[in-house]
Parts: C-alpha cells; sequence; structure tokens
C-alpha cells in the first residue's frame, strides 16, 4: 500500500516535471518559426545554447565565436530572440510577481529556513562557506532531497545536479534522508544526477551538459562542491592569478545564467583561508572565504558555518540581498 502510494506520488512529480517545464524558458526550436534555419539552430545547440533566454542572454560576441554563424547571421538569430523573450525595462509590479514565483527550499531544519527567510531561494545562487567539517556537504546532500518534495511540502518537484570536484558526495547518505521524509530512496538517488571533476575547464564545460539536460526533465537544484578549490589548483602562483580570477568569474557568471534561466537554485559550498594580511572578515573573524571579491559578488546569499559546542553547528547569514538589515 505505502509503495503504491509513493509511486503514484512519483507519478504525479513526473507529470509536474513536464508542466514546469514548459513555463520555465523557451525552447531554441522556436527559432524555427522566426525564419532561422535548422543547420543553424543545431549549431547553437551544438554549442550549448538550448533556450532563446541562454543566447539572449550572452553577448554578440560569444555568438560570433560559435564556429559557422557569422555576424549577420547572429544578427537575425538575436533579432529573432528579443521577438519571442523581451528583455527590455518591465514595469516593477511584474518584476514583484515574478519574484512571488520564486521556490524557497526547505533545509530540513526549520531554524535555517527561518534564517535564510523561508529556505534556499531559486533564481539564484547561495554560498555555504566554512572550515573543514562545518556541514556544508552534509546540507548539499539535504537539498537533494528535498528539492524532490513537492512545493507544499518546501521542494519544487524536480530532479538536482551535483557537481563534485572534492570527491566527498556519497549516494548512500541520501538514502536515510529520503527514508526519513518518507520518500522512495531508490527514486530519489536516481534523481540526482552526479559528476566528478578534475579540472577548472571540465567544471565549467559540465554546466553546458547541464542545460542541455535541463531541456529533457525538471531540474530544480544545481549544487557545486566545492566551486573554488580547482581554480586554486589549476592557478598557481601570483603569475596566474589574472588568469584565475578570469576563469572563476567566468564560471560564476555561468551558474548565474543558469538560475535566471532554468529557475533553478544553485548551490555553491567554498573553504575559508586564514587571512594573511592580517585584515578581519565578518567583524573579525581571522578565516575568508576563498575568491575574494569575485566570489563576493557572485552569490545573492552568503551563509556562513562554524562548528560549536557539542557537535552543534552555528549557521550565520553573512550577506543576502534581501535579508542584509537584518541581524541574527
Ligand atoms: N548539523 C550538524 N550536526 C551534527 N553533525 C553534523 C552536522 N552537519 C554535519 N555534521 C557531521 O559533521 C561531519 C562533517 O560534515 P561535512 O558536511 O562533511 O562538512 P564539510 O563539508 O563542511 O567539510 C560529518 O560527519 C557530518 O555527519
Ligand atoms: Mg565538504
Amino acid at each position: 500500500m505505502k509503495s503504491k502510494e509513493l509511486q503514484k506520488n512519483t507519478e504525479e512529480n513526473d507529470i509536474d516535471y513536464d508542466q514546469q517545464q514548459e513555463e520555465t524558458f523557451h525552447s531554441i526550436d522556436l527559432l524555427k518559426e522566426h525564419g532561422i534555419n535548422a543547420s543553424d539552430i543545431s549549431k547553437l545547440r551544438d554549442a550549448g545554447f538550448n533556450s532563446i533566454e541562454s543566447v539572449t542572454y550572452s553577448t554578440k560576441k560569444t555568438l560570433v565565436s560559435i564556429k559557422g554563424l557569422s555576424e549577420i547571421k547572429v544578427e537575425k538569430i538575436i533579432d529573432a530572440c528579443s521577438k519571442i523573450c523581451q528583455m527590455g525595462f518591465t514595469p516593477s509590479n511584474i518584476y514583484l510577481e515574478k519574484r512571488k514565483n520564486l521556490v524557497y527550499l526547505t533545509t530540513g531544519s526549520s531554524e535555517l529556513d527561518k534564517l535564510l527567510d523561508g529556505g534556499i531561494e531559486s533564481d539564484s545562487i547561495t554560498e555555504l562557506f566554512g572550515e573543514f567539517r562545518t556541514g556544508k556537504t552534509q546540507i548539499c546532500h539535504r537539498l537533494c532531497v528535498t528539492c524532490q518534495f513537492p512545493r507544499e511540502k518546501g521542494g519544487s518537484a524536480g530532479k538536482a545536479f551535483y557537481i563534485d570536484t572534492e570527491g566527498t558526495f556519497r549516494p548512500e547518505k541520501l538514502k536515510p534522508i529520503a527514508e526519513r521524509f518518507g520518500l522512495d530512496p531508490d527514486e530519489v538517488i536516481s534523481n540526482v544526477l552526479y559528476a566528478r571533476t578534475y579540472n577548472s575547464d571540465h567544471q565549467n564545460k559540465l554546466l553546458m551538459q547541464a542545460c542541455a539536460l535541463m531541456t529533457e526533465s525538471k531540474f530544480s537544484l544545481l549544487i557545486v562542491g566545492s566551486a573554488t578549490n580547482l581554480y586554486r589548483t589549476d592557478y598557481s602562483g601570483r603569475g596566474e592569478l589574472n588568469a584565475r580570477h578570469l576563469s572563476l568569474a567566468k564560471f560564476l557568471r555561468n551558474l548565474q545564467k543558469i538560475a535566471d534561466e532554468h529557475q533553478i537554485a544553485v548551490v555553491i559550498t567554498n573553504q575559508v583561508i586564514a587571512s594573511v594580511d592580517g585584515s578581519s572578515f565578518d567583524g573579525g573573524n581571522d578565516k575568508k572565504p576563498i575568491g575574494g571579491h569575485i566570489m563576493a559578488h557572485a552569490a545573492q546569499t552568503r551563509l556562513s558555518l562554524r562548528k560549536g559546542l557539542n557537535d552543534n553547528r552555528i549557521y550565520k547569514i553573512n550577506y543576502n540581498i534581501i535579508l542584509l538589515n537584518t541581524s541574527f
């Protein structure tokens, strides 16, 4: 009986995935109806552009760099996209309506949800930073399950991507979490798409693959744990600092594009390092998150994690564009 109910729930969720997929973005195939030929559409798709929004959010320079697309063709494509997806000024009340559709994924902890003003926000990037063993990976595992809940239960009825740069993802950890919430563990685990990556170029390429997969089913969460560590090892020394910053900034910009285009929650983890220049971060803390200003500007919400006494974990909103003036 219970498994029948589970199956029914899963079937309902499947239907949700398809219906919501329709609402989230415009397929690149719509360009056909606006005079763009099939071969140019497939060139865009091969370069990772699967939606009208993904083209619209890109610069002309990026589009011209796609093999086989001339400047004239790109102009025609941009013109067609602007007819399908408006990018101009919008009255604030319409923007307000759009913000009402944001989803807040529950972290599974009511206190933490309260601190986050509802949970992990969709359409934006949330950074979890803290020392080793402060619980960053644990929260990510939990979110992989809760993002699959239906909306009324604090989820978004979607699948999750997990980009793992540290080798700390453990699918077996999802099982007890799923069971605790009365979900079918096998179903939950199969809805988490996992990729291990060892270099920062590959880390960036995985985003393109994620975009392609998002045209096939509904995803509600993308996790990158950790977002910064490969950039630190791939680019070492002062001589490569500039290249490292540029590359990390590009990756973070792509993440933001994905959050905007596909209306999913992006969660990145980050470690902290001792502040060698003696500057204090966060009112006297001698440890600061990696990535400096580039990371600081990327996330809409920065959540600091610390270990407390007796295995407790202390969470603190370090920065949130909405909660900025609230103290905890
Ligand atoms: N809120 C918590 N309370 C108690 N233990 C926790 C909590 N969060 C995580 N842990 C435990 O702490 C250890 C380290 O957690 P982990 O998520 O791997 O940390 P990080 O990713 O920050 O290094 C794990 O054994 C995990 O089970
Ligand atoms: Mg970890």
